[in-house]
C-alpha cells in the first residue's frame, strides 16, 4: 500500500511517500481503510524531531521508517481477535498518533468512535485531535460555565475555529476572536461575536471569563487587562520558540509572569478519548458543529499538504484523501 513515512528527523521535503506492507492488526487492534486524514502541527512536531527536547521521548534518532499523521476517518476492514464494540465495515473516525497517511492504518479501538451516516469523513477526521483538544480545554480545563464569556485567540486555526463553536455549544454568552486580517470573515462566519485583527493591532477589551488561546503570543499585563473577576486563560499551544524547546518556552515564561502577576493561567494537554469523540460525532450530525476545511488533497499531494501546515497559518483544517 502507499504510505507517507520518514526515517529519519526531517521537513515535509524530505518525507517518503513509497510503498510499504498493509499492516496486519494484533489481537488488539484494528486496522482502518483511510478515507480522510487530516494534519495538525503535532504531525511535523514528531517527524520533524522538533522542538529537539521532544526527542528525549521520541527518540534521539529515528531507526526504523515510522508513519505520519495522526487524525484518521475511514472504514473498518480488519478486527483482532480480542476486540470487542468494533466490527469489519463499520465507519469510524479518532486519532492514532502516527499512520494516518497510508491507505490502510492500524488503531487501537479505544481511539476511535463510530462516524454516524450522514457525516462525512472529511469532517470526522477533521475534528478528531483539534476538537478533543477544544472541547477539553474549555470543558475541562477552563470549566466553562454556561452564560460565560469567552475570547479564542488563534481563532482561524484548527483547534481556534473548532474552540468559537464548541464555546458556543457548551453555552457561552459571548464569544470574541483574534486571528489574522484574511481569516476574520471565515470566523465571523463560524458565529463570533466580534472579530479582532492581530495583524491591524485590534486588540478585545475583555472582559472575558474565558481566554482560550492557542498562540501565546499576548503578554500576560494584556491578558491581566481582559479577564474578568475569576477569569482563566487556558494555553493550549503557542507558535514559535526555538528548536530547543519551541512552544515549551512561550508556555514557560507565561507560567511564571502569571504566577508574578496573579493570573489563573492554566495549561492542558488533550487525552484521547472516545466518549469525546462521540459527543463530537452528535455535534457534527445535528450540524452543530462544522469544521472549515481549507483545502483537501488526494495521497500524492500528502508532502504538498504538509509543507503548508508547516507554514503555520492554515485556515482551519488540511484534510488529505488516501482512498482518492
Ligand atoms: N495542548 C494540547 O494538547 C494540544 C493539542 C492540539 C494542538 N496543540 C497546539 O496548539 C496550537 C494550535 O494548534 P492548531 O491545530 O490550531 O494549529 P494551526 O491549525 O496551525 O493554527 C494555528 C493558528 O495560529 C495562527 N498564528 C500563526 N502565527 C501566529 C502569530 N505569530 N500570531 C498570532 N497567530 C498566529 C494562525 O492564524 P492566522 O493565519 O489567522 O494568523 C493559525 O491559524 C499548536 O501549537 C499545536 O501544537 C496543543
Amino acid at each position: 500500500m502507499k504510505a507517507v513515512t520518514h526515517d529519519r528527523y526531517t521537513d515535509a521535503a524530505g518525507l517518503v511517500l513509497g510503498d510499504v506492507p498493509r499492516p496486519e492488526p494484533g489481537p488488539d487492534r484494528i486496522r482502518i481503510r483511510v478515507e480522510a486524514a487530516a494534519l495538525n502541527p503535532f504531525d511535523w512536531h514528531l517527524y520533524r524531531g522538533d522542538p529537539w527536547i521532544m526527542r528525549l521521548q521520541t527518540g534521539l534518532r529515528v531507526r526504523e521508517p515510522r508513519g505520519v499523521g495522526a487524525d484518521v476517518a475511514g472504514v473498518v476492514d480488519a478486527v483482532g481477535d480480542e476486540v470487542e464494540g468494533v466490527a469489519v465495515g463499520d465507519r469510524v473516525f479518532g486519532t492514532i498518533g502516527r499512520g494516518a497517511l497510508a491507505e490502510h492504518a492500524l488503531a487501537g479501538p479505544a481511539s476511535v468512535a463510530t462516524l454516524p451516516d450522514g457525516v462525512s469523513f472529511d469532517a470526522g477526521a477533521a475534528v478528531a485531535m483539534a476538537g478533543m483538544t477544544a472541547l477539553q480545554a474549555l470543558r475541562e480545563t477552563a470549566g466553562l460555565a454556561a452564560g460565560e464569556r469567552v475570547l479564542v485567540w488563534g481563532a482561524s486555526g484548527g483547534v481556534g475555529h473548532l474552540a468559537v463553536q464548541l464555546a458556543r455549544i457548551l453555552g457561552a454568552s459571548r464569544v470574541d476572536a483574534v486571528c489574522s486580517g484574511r481569516n476574520v470573515e471565515l470566523v465571523r462566519g463560524l458565529g463570533a461575536d466580534e472579530v479582532f485583527d492581530y495583524t491591524a493591532g485590534a486588540t478585545p477589551a475583555g472582559p472575558y471569563d474565558v481566554v482560550l488561546d492557542t498562540v501565546g503570543t499576548a503578554s500576560v499585563s494584556a491578558l491581566t487587562a481582559l479577564l474578568a473577576p475569576g477569569g482563566r486563560v487556558v494555553l493550549v499551544g503557542a507558535v514559535g520558540g526555538g528548536r530547543l524547546l519551541g512552544p515549551l518556552a512561550a508556555t514557560m515564561r507565561r507560567a511564571v509572569a502569571a504566577r508574578v502577576r496573579g493570573v489563573d493561567h492554566r495549561r492542558m494537554m488533550a487525552k484521547v478519548r472516545a466518549d469525546d469523540l462521540t459527543a463530537l460525532a452528535g455535534w457534527l450530525s445535528d450540524g452543530s458543529l462544522a469544521p472549515a476545511v481549507q483545502q483537501t488533497f488526494d495521497l500524492g499531494q500528502a508532502l504538498e499538504a504538509l509543507g503548508l501546515l508547516e507554514a503555520g497559518h492554515v485556515a482551519g483544517k488540511l484534510v488529505v484523501r488516501p482512498a482518492g
